[in-house]
């Protein structure tokens, strides 16, 4: 990340914290202010912390009171827009750390992933609050980079003070379960603040969803913060003085920085406009003697010795170059400071910036016709995705860590507990990934058809491999099955080597919901695969919790999975944790390899149909063990509608968007570091197979087994 952003100001907080490793330890919590630390004693000895709904009562009068409308009535859209985008454009990044798979089996948990999901649009890419919120950026003419980049905390439309919330906002992405309280408080402030919807309140009604509205975003948040807060009630330890101290970093922050709106300039535009001509005068004066500007040359009015720059605006205002209060329809704009016009290469971006500013401070008018946002995809914020491995589509070897799987599974479950552990897991998939350099080569692609790269192709490959894997459902090689060879208790030992994988199903794709992954289709899709392995909501549907339950039926109980009780269990070789140990190394680094990361998550899904998954059902059934962990796999897996199809699609949209741009040698680069995220997939599941070869296999008779190897159902839940 860029150096030049200035150190210690609340910017340089914003863009550490957005682009920081999740085990580097932050460096302080929220302070209070003098005024919230005096809310929070009075809650306490009034007896507004007695119970959730008084806590609900008590928070919904604090985010009323903390709730004023922009104050200056003079500042424009635009600018209201700016001053709010680095809160706006971070949405539902707070919940991120309360949202890992280790934390969502619960009530609470689905709770706050059903919140996020809202957020993040219901699985729409284009109704994400961040992406809408983008859209109303650019169809008032305001380009912003993507918070992720550092050129947006650089940038001069902004002050300090507008990075104050989502500074806050990121300092609570960062914190893990042992702050959930806090977090809770800053989710319910968030949902309850008008503020920020004043500022699309402000705009024409035609460009805001009524859904959007303030009055009706806030009025329907109270349930869902009503339930959070009774559940979390509920939990051992509750402390609602606790929420209500995360709520107050929220309101804190958001008082800030209203207060520092006060204090701009009410004739802003207008004279930026001005001192930008002046800076002009001494570079323009002798290049405009014949270009006319109402019935004079524009140099009679910059003569240096006598400059009329009130004169110049004026005239300007009333030329054909200026559609007044509409940048984008403007000449000025449109064509002569655009590439082919007479001052290309005059003004730069900021002072473009304020040029369009200034045309749309020149009357009130504001014509929506033609400005019904349109989704935006940020073609800048894909680089952000595919980087690291740029230079070279094999990376160097990095040492391995030398850590047993059981540690590293248990120190990347909780990364921000061992500090170190991002780096440790990035020289894991780095390692991985020098194992199967041969699956990105061109040669290997061209065997199976898929080289070069196109949609159709990958469309062609995933349907001709769910074919093949439904017909081996249907051959049995030699007449003999696994499920008449295996006793009861080995069904129960396989299924107990299934745990590590299947207790963290979706732990993968963890990492694309954290601020640091720029929002984006493909992440939106990946966002609504995690989003169902965690149970879409109902816990009884989480992923983990189904083969808990199944577990559970044939007297196994396990521990929470970052125990040392699990983490160690007797009975589970530590092969089983290979698989599990490579999604969470991945998860780490979402943003880095997410080439690799598309690949992977195709190979899951794509095992969970077919042969593998209903052989492993009919074994269960067999023994009268519930088999519902696989089937339900076999379905929501589905290459029709389902994860698989949903997993080819975040594909063909990642390259098909690098395609567009035109560089075609950068899209072939991902599609090779694709293939070998696919096949690292395989590569972790070797080491279980053969663990459970050596143990089954003396009985079976090991040829036979050897035979049968890719048939056995493993640790390939998805
Ligand atoms: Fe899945
Ligand atoms: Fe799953």
């Amino acid at each position: 990340m860029a150096d030049s952003v200035p150190t210690r100001s609340a910017r340089a907080d914003y863009h550490r914290l957005i682009g920081q490793a999740v085990d580097v330890p932050l460096s302080a919590l929220p302070t209070l202010s003098a005024h919230a630390q005096g809310v929070l004693l009075a809650a306490s000895s009034q007896g507004w912390l007695r119970s959730p709904k008084d806590l609900l009562t008590h928070l919904l009068d604090r985010s009323a009171e903390a709730d004023q409308p922009i104050p200056d009535p003079a500042m424009t859209v635009q600018l209201r827009l700016i001053h709010a985008a680095p809160t706006a454009l971070i949405a539902g990044c707070w919940l991120a750390g309360q949202l890992t798979v280790e934390q969502s089996h619960t009530e609470l948990g689905q709770l706050l992933l059903s919140e996020h999901f809202a957020l993040c649009g219901q699985g729409h890419w284009s109704s994400h609050r961040s992406v809408h919120y983008r859209s109303i950026l650019v169809a008032h003419g305001v380009q912003l980079h993507d918070p992720q980049s550092p050129l947006f905390a650089r940038d001069p439309r902004f002050s300090d003070a507008d990075f104050l919330l989502g500074t806050v906002l990121l300092q609570a992405s960062r914190l893990g379960a042992a702050q959930k309280p806090e977090v809770i408080g800053v989710h319910a402030a968030m949902m309850l603040s008008e503020t920020l919807l004043d500022v699309e309140h402000a705009l024409p009604r035609s460009v805001v969803l009524q859904a959007d509205r303030p009055a009706v975003v806030r009025k329907s948040s109270v349930p869902q913060l009503d339930s959070i807060l009774t559940v979390y009630a509920q939990t051992e330890g509750a402390d609602l003085a606790r929420v209500l101290r995360g709520a107050l970093w929220v309101l804190d922050a958001k008082r800030q920085w209203l207060q520092s709106l006060t204090v701009l300039p009410t004739v802003s535009v207008a004279q930026q406009m001005q001192d930008l001509v002046v800076r002009k005068l001494g570079h323009g004066y002798g290049f405009h003697r014949h270009v006319l500007l109402g019935a004079r040359t524009m140099d009679s009015y910059w003569n240096p010795q006598h400059p009329q720059i009130g004169e110049l605006l004026t005239a300007l205002a009333e030329s054909p170059w200026i559609v007044k209060g509409q940048p984008e329809q403007s000449p000025l704009l449109t064509q002569v400071t655009q590439f082919g016009g007479s001052m290309f290469g005059v003004f730069d971006d900021a002072e473009l910036a304020v040029i369009a500013r200034w045309i749309s401070s020149l009357t009130d008018a504001y014509d929506h016709a033609d400005r019904t946002p349109q989704p935006v995809h940020s073609v800048a914020s894909l680089s952000v995705t595919s980087e690291p491995l740029e230079s070279s589509l094999i990376p160097s070897r990095e040492p391995v860590p030398k850590i047993s799987l059981r540690q590293l599974y248990q120190r990347w479950l909780c990364p921000s507990k061992q500090p170190g552990s991002v780096a440790q897991a990035r020289s894991y998939v780095v390692a991985k990934l020098s194992e199967v350099e041969y699956a990105g080569q061109v040669s290997t692609l061209l065997r199976q058809g898929l080289w070069p790269w196109s949609a159709q192709r990958l469309s062609a490959w995933v349907d001709a491999r769910l074919k093949e894997q439904v017909k081996e459902e249907s051959e049995e090689p030699d007449g003999v099955s696994v499920e008449s060879l295996l006793t009861r208790e080995e069904v129960i030992w396989l299924l107990l080597q299934l745990a590590p994988a299947a207790l963290i199903d979706g732990a993968w794709l963890q990492g694309t919901l954290r601020p640091s992954c720029p929002y984006l289709p493909p992440v939106t899709l990946l966002q609504k695969i995690y989003r169902d392995e965690l149970g879409a909501g109902l816990c009884h549907q989480h992923h983990g919790n189904l083969m808990r339950k199944v577990l559970a039926a044939e007297g196994i109980t396990l521990a929470a999975v970052d125990r040392e009780e699990f983490v160690n269990h007797p009975q589970i070789l530590s092969a089983a944790f290979s698989t599990p140990v490579l999604w969470l190394a991945y998860a780490l680094h979402s943003q880095d390899f997410f080439p690799e990361l598309l690949g992977l998550n195709l190979a899951i899904e794509l095992a969970g149909v077919g042969s593998m998954y209903s052989r492993a059902s009919r074994l269960l059934r067999r023994h009268q063990i519930d088999p519902y962990f696989f089937v339900l796999h076999n379905t929501i897996d589905n290459g029709a509608s389902g994860h698989t199809a949903w997993s080819t699609e975040a594909i063909a949209l990642y390259l098909d968007d690098i395609a567009v741009q035109g560089d075609a040698s950068h899209a072939a680069l991902c599609w090779q570091r694709i293939w070998r995220g696919f096949a690292t997939y395989g590569q972790s599941s070797a080491p279980l197979l053969r663990a459970i070869a050596l143990r089954i296999g003396p009985r079976l008779g090991y040829r036979w087994l050897r035979a049968h190897l890719g048939r056995i159902p493993t640790a390939e839940a998805s």
